[in-house]
């Protein structure tokens, strides 16, 4: 299976942004690429404000939220916390379940964590263990501005110790106009201090909820040759 596991360092960074668009970009270039959500708290799946929903806006692809997310809860809490408190006993052998439909339809597949590596996920494992379930590379979305060095090479070098393989990084919400020396020399040193390049710094979308520019912005500040596994 050709894709991503797109993670972050932290939650509210840009992976449902990132993951969708990169999807809507390959299916706009004609490959058969799928979009997969395994576990989404605070929202659920059919919530037009949840991550599955904007995933498949952004994507374009004609699944039904309960294909592209097949567990949620509505509590804003680490999904394992979220997924009991609404009496839902989930485990990886479910989300590798109903990835294998996906799977089959699909050539290319960009799954969407949930926070970053380390949030208790399923009840037998952690976001990590499902990362390495499915056998994607991953792809580390992180913020452009100053802490970002410390929290990128942190889930790199946890990824690298539990063996993923990591393609690469992508810098979301890059502002020009507060921009300053952090955000100008964090790619080259996440990429000297790592060996993991940044292959793209995707800059802040104001219309971020209409597709087209999201698809274009990402379209654009993507290396895609670096995307080699593509
Ligand atoms: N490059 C960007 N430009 C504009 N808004 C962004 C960008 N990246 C992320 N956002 C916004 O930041 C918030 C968090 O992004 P999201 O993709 O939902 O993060 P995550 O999936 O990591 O929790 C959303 O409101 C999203 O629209
Ligand atoms: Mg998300």
């Amino acid at each position: 299976m050709k894709g991503f596991f797109v993670t972050a360092t932290d939650t509210e960074v840009g992976k449902t942004v990132i993951a969708g668009a990169i999807a809507g970009v390959l299916r706009k270039q004609g490959k058969n690429a799928g979009v997969y959500k395994p576990v989404q708290s605070g929202h659920v799946a059919g919530h037009l404000e949840g991550d599955a929903a904007r995933l498949k806006a952004l994507s374009g692809v004609d699944d039904p939220l309960d294909h592209i997310c097949p567990f949620s809860a509505e509590e804003p809490l680490a999904p394992i916390l979220a997924l009991r408190r609404a009496g839902k006993h989930v485990t990886l052998g479910h989300l590798k379940h109903h990835y294998t439909r996906l799977k089959e339809k699909y050539e290319y597949m960009i799954v969407e964590g949930a926070g970053g590596l380390a949030v208790p996920y399923v009840e037998d494992g952690l976001v990590v263990d499902a990362a390495l379930m499915f056998k994607l590379p991953l792809l580390i979305v992180a913020r452009p501005n100053l802490g970002t060095v410390n929290h990128t090479l942190l889930t790199i070098e946890f990824a690298k110790q539990r063996g993923l393989q990591v393609a690469g990084v992508v810098l979301s919400g890059y502002q020009e106009e507060t921009a300053g020396i952090a955000e100008q020399t964090n790619p080259d040193i996440i990429h000297s201090y790592s060996g993991v390049p940044v292959i793209g710094v995707i800059p802040w979308i104001t219309e971020s909820n209409q597709s087209e520019y999201v698809l274009s912005a990402v379209e654009q500040c993507i290396d895609w040759n670096q995307l080699r596994i593509l």
